[in-house]
């Protein structure tokens, strides 16, 4: 045989493979719809609708999972509902102007209230996130909330926090801002960084009290800094001042 007939013969057998697994995978895949199986499971082989996949991801991104619970499903403050049992039946309008305006009694600093977002997450995302919540928040393969270090210090993990909690998505990366908020008197979401902010916020306590207990800027659709008090935990509040301290 020729080197080039082997190759050939090679290049049919993979082609063959390949048309053999597929096929496998094909009735694998119908078989395993038919199981009983654990959302985990469906979420690891069946094919997810790509909104509702799209809103799960915003649902992480945004840190709705840190006040609302992993798929919504609440436990980590009694101040913030429980979104399967609560949200599937409101209709799309509803929700959309829950997300877009908030909800809830935003003056009172020692209680978390559902933040405005209407400035920060697009219209789009949030037709994702009502398919989601409409889909009743099912487990959506790597839809998940990164892992926070432990073990590395305090401004390791708050790099991390700075995600998780979705500060990045209205402060901007390394705190640069550059986040529109178009009714607020500068008309941007402000920067965590450089002199004027550390002129301002001087001390470890006063940035710790800022992110506890928010600031009210205006009504919305004006985005106020959410009240992460009973949400974030005192440690956690540390680690991201901690990495704040690291800023420009
Ligand atoms: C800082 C904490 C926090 C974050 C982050 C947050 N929420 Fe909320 N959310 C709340 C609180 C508190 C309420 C209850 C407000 C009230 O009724 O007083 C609420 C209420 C809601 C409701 C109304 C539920 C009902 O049954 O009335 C929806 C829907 C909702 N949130 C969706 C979201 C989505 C989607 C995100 C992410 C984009 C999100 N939330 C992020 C705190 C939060
Ligand atoms: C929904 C958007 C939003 C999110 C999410 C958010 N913030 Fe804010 N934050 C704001 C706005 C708006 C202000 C300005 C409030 C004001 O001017 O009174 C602010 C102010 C601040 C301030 C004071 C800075 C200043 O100049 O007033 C700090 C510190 C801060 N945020 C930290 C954080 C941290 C840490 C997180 C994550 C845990 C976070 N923020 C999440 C919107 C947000």
């Amino acid at each position: 045989m020729t080197a080039d007939a082997a190759s050939a013969l090679a290049v049919m057998l993979a082609v063959g493979l390949a048309i053999a697994a597929a096929f496998g995978g094909y009735f694998f895949g119908r078989d395993s719809k038919h199981a009983k199986a654990t959302p985990a499971t469906v979420a690891a082989t069946a094919t997810v609708n790509p909104e509702v996949a799209a809103g799960a991801h915003v649902f992480v991104q945004f840190a709705c999972s840190q006040c609302h619970g992993p798929q919504g499903r609440g436990g980590i403050s009694p101040d913030v509902p429980d979104l399967a049992r609560s949200a599937t039946t409101l209709s799309a309008t509803t929700l959309r102007s829950i997300i877009d305006h908030g909800l809830g009694e935003s003056k009172n600093p020692t209680k978390p209230y559902m933040p405005v977002w209407g400035a920060v997450i697009s219209n789009q995302q949030v037709t994702e996130l009502v398919a989601y919540i409409h889909a009743g928040l099912p487990v959506v393969a790597t839809a998940t909330p990164p892992q926070v270090p432990t073990g590395q210090g305090l401004a390791v993990a708050g790099s991390v926090l700075y995600v998780r909690d979705g500060c990045i998505n209205c402060h901007g990366p390394n705190g640069l801002g550059g986040v529109p908020n178009p009714l607020s008197a500068d008309k941007t979401i402000p920067v965590l960084s450089g002199l004027d902010f550390r002129h301002q916020f001087n001390t470890e306590a006063k940035i710790e009290a800022v992110i506890r207990s928010g600031s009210v800027i205006g009504k919305a659709p004006i985005v106020s800094m959410p009240h992460w008090g009973g949400i974030i935990s005192r440690h956690d509040l540390q680690a991201l001042v901690a990495y704040l301290d690291t800023l420009k």
